[in-house]
């Protein structure tokens, strides 16, 4: 029996933001959320059960993990184990083409690869809406990860029906420019970031109930194709998830001058003319939505403060799927 599997997963990004959990132990969200996912960011992750491995091993970017980070993805794949009803311990060997946790989504791309790698090395056979359940319980955004183009996360009832769905494939002319401002790994990470807003920002349930609107609003956007209202509606949605965190105790931002900096050239865009809308999530780095066509002029205009290796395009991005034998050793 094989039970080893590569499998890619792109990151994505949320144009409706998951700012929050009602439930730490199980991933439930706030409220349900939206993104696009990206094809030039990824995470393959190879996984290998093995009768004879005295525990799990972790290697990230070729650089075997120590405890802590170890922790993280046995606690995850005690999920699959429990399911398999099998003892065997891991082999993971990931590699992440995105920044790790630089609020480039790393989480995202990382258990979604991982939780499809684990369904198929132990042949779980997880239709892809279970398999977005278990991605969920690695990291919420993850939830996401296992679909392409705009994805939705119903936040659900329970931990069986907070799931994503697709809800459409973005192949309307789709695209986003990221200005990568700092490639570094945050101080606050997501998971610390949105408990400590929930717990003390006076401005938290404010937030939960723009996002419910925000949600419907986005959702009749993209069934329009009506660019304009999705990047309006993206755009106002990260801002007020940014602004909870300045009512939060200690208040904390992810922002940097040079965050002030990319905002400014994409209103400059705007006056001119070419529809563009940033969000930012939790790091310094702006992911400005585009038309795909017009994103080389976003660039050059970015150009002018920005240096070319910070700054990525990408089109919409698919789902999960498994890498053969070739692509796994390229
Ligand atoms: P990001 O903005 O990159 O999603 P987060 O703070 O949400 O930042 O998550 C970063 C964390 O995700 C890392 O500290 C690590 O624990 C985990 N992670 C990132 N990449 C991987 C990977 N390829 N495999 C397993 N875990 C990963
Ligand atoms: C701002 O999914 O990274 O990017 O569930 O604790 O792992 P955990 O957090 P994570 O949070 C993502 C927050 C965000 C918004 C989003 O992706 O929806
Ligand atoms: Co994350």
């Amino acid at each position: 029996m094989q039970n080893k599997a590569c499998v890619r997963a792109h990151t994505n990004i949320a144009l409706i933001k998951y700012w929050g959990k009602r439930d730490e132990t199980y991933f439930l969200p706030m409220n349900s959320s939206l993104s696009l996912t990206l094809d030039k960011l990824y995470t393959d992750t190879m996984v290998s059960f093995e009768e004879d491995l005295a525990g799990d091993v972790f290697y990230l970017n070729d650089e075997l993990q120590g405890e802590k980070e170890t922790q993280k993805i046995s606690a995850f794949l005690d999920l699959f184990r429990k399911e398999k009803k099998t003892t065997a311990f891991a082999r993971v060997e990931s590699h992440n083409h995105v920044p790790t946790a630089a609020g480039l989504a790393s989480s995202a791309s990382a258990f979604a690869a991982l939780a499809g790698a684990a369904n198929r090395a132990l042949q779980l056979h997880l239709d892809p809406q279970t398999l977005s359940t278990f991605a969920r319980r690695g990291s919420g955004s993850a939830t996401r990860s296992i679909y392409g183009g705009f994805v939705e996360w119903d936040m659900g009832t329970t931990s069986d029906d907070s799931f994503a769905i697709e809800v459409d494939d973005a192949s309307w002319d789709i695209g986003m420019v990221i200005v990568a401002v700092n490639k570094k790994a945050k101080e606050v990470s997501s998971r610390e970031g949105m408990k400590r807003t929930v717990e003390t920002s006076p401005f938290y349930p404010a937030w939960t109930q723009a996002a419910k609107k925000d949600i419907v609003s986005i959702k009749e956007a993209i069934a329009k194709k009506d660019f304009i209202r999705l990047g309006e509606i993206t755009e106002a949605n990260g801002m007020k998830m940014h602004g909870t965190m300045l009512g939060a105790e200690p208040p904390f931002s992810y922002w940097e001058p040079d965050s002030i900096r990319a905002i400014n050239i994409v209103k400059q865009l705007r006056k001119e003319g070419i529809p563009c809308y940033v969000t930012m999530d939790a790091g310094p780095n702006v992911k400005v939505l585009c038309r795909l066509s017009q994103a080389e002029t976003i660039k050059t205009a970015l150009l002018s403060c920005f240096s070319a290796d910070k700054l990525i395009i990408t089109g919409p991005g698919a789902g999960i799927r498994e890498l053969t034998a070739t692509e796994r050793s390229e």
